[in-house]
């Protein structure tokens, strides 16, 4: 379809039907050179129009309003700019959850689900511990702390966080995605940098678990990365120093401090830095007990466990 045409299109805004709009959003795309252009038109449409996929499939024939379908062209618009899906429709999906999304602040990734499903899987190993108290660094949207809470709220088990980010966007995001999903009362949110804001109370906090998700994008990777990443997500939130690095360094040295003795040290890290992380894991004597390592769905090295000693002397 050549300009033009598509311009007629899109003058029709009174008698679209579903049809019509995922063919336009497709034709708009692929013009675009977007590989994906049809899956990403019915995504587009599917959370527009608040229906499954499949409906859109079975309904191709109902009308859509005037006022929705000027607001599918506005979103193929910006698709057609690069800014990145989950900006557009304000939402992603994150182990079930609908997670509310916004500019500025990271996207949340399905290689964290692994992350998180190997926190709530080590949770789950001690059922004893009625009320657990953990520590995520870098909370971005939430995702981390409140899926793990809302899963086991529903089983009927305490488990409270402290989530910190130096993002003040991040953090209102991630606060209004707690109320959405009932775990408000259950993660205490605070600014700053790492484990400064922790350092600031009047009393210390020992943690059973320490999770992050910290940037750990190298500088050279950086200049390699999607341009939808590179210049729609917020760099503080990927970039981790000269080899993506700087964030580890820091809370492997600073974590035992703040961490039960037997407590887990949970880490996700680029898929290229596996030894380098579990070097500086090795090398605390905090550290010495069982270090695990995971893959991701793809099979990339993707994240690490470590647990303190459970004694000084071990
Ligand atoms: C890769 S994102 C992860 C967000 C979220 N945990 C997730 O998995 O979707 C890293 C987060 O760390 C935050 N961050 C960057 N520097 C930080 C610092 N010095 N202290 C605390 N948080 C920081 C960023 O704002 C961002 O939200």
């Amino acid at each position: 379809m050549d300009n033009c045409s598509i311009n007629k299109t899109v003058e029709k805004t009174d008698k679209q039907n579903i049809g019509d709009l995922l063919h336009f959003g497709k034709a708009v795309l692929e013009q675009n050179s977007n590989q994906n252009a049809e899956s990403e038109s019915i995504l587009l449409l599917s959370y527009l129009l608040n229906k499954e996929k499949s409906a859109l499939f079975l309904n191709r024939h109902l009308p859509v309003s005037p006022y929705k379908t000027k607001r599918f062209y506005e979103w193929v618009e910006q698709r057609k700019k690069g800014i990145p899906i989950q900006y557009i429709t304000g939402f992603q999906n994150f182990m079930g959850l609908e997670f509310e999304t916004s500019e500025g602040v990271f996207i949340p990734r399905s290689e964290t689900e692994i992350l998180v499903e190997k926190i709530i899987e080590l949770i789950e190993m001690f059922p004893e511990k009625k009320r657990l108290s953990l520590l995520d660094l870098g909370a971005g949207s939430g995702v981390i702390p409140i899926t793990v809470c809302s899963f086991f709220q529903k089983k009927g088990r305490d488990v409270n966080f402290y989530a910190v980010d130096v993002s003040e966007k991040a953090l209102r995001l991630a606060a209004k995605n707690a109320q959405k999903f009932h775990c408000q009362n259950h993660i205490n949110f605070m600014k700053g940098e790492l484990f400064t804001p922790l350092k600031e109370l009047n009393r210390s906090i020992l943690f059973d678990g320490i999770i992050s998700n910290p940037p750990y994008i190298s500088h050279r990777d950086w200049k390699n990365l999607p341009d939808e990443v590179r210049i729609f997500e917020p760099p503080e939130a990927l970039l981790g120093g000269e080899k993506g690095l700087d964030f580890y360094q820091k809370i492997i040295r600073e974590s035992p401090k703040f961490l039960k003795p037997g407590g887990f040290l949970a880490l996700e890290f680029g898929h290229r830095q596996k030894n380098d992380i579990k070097q500086l894991i090795t090398e605390n004597a905090n550290y010495l007990q069982k270090v695990i390592t995971f893959r991701d769905y793809y099979h990339n090295d993707r994240g690490i466990i470590a647990f303190k000693n459970s004694s000084e002397n071990n």
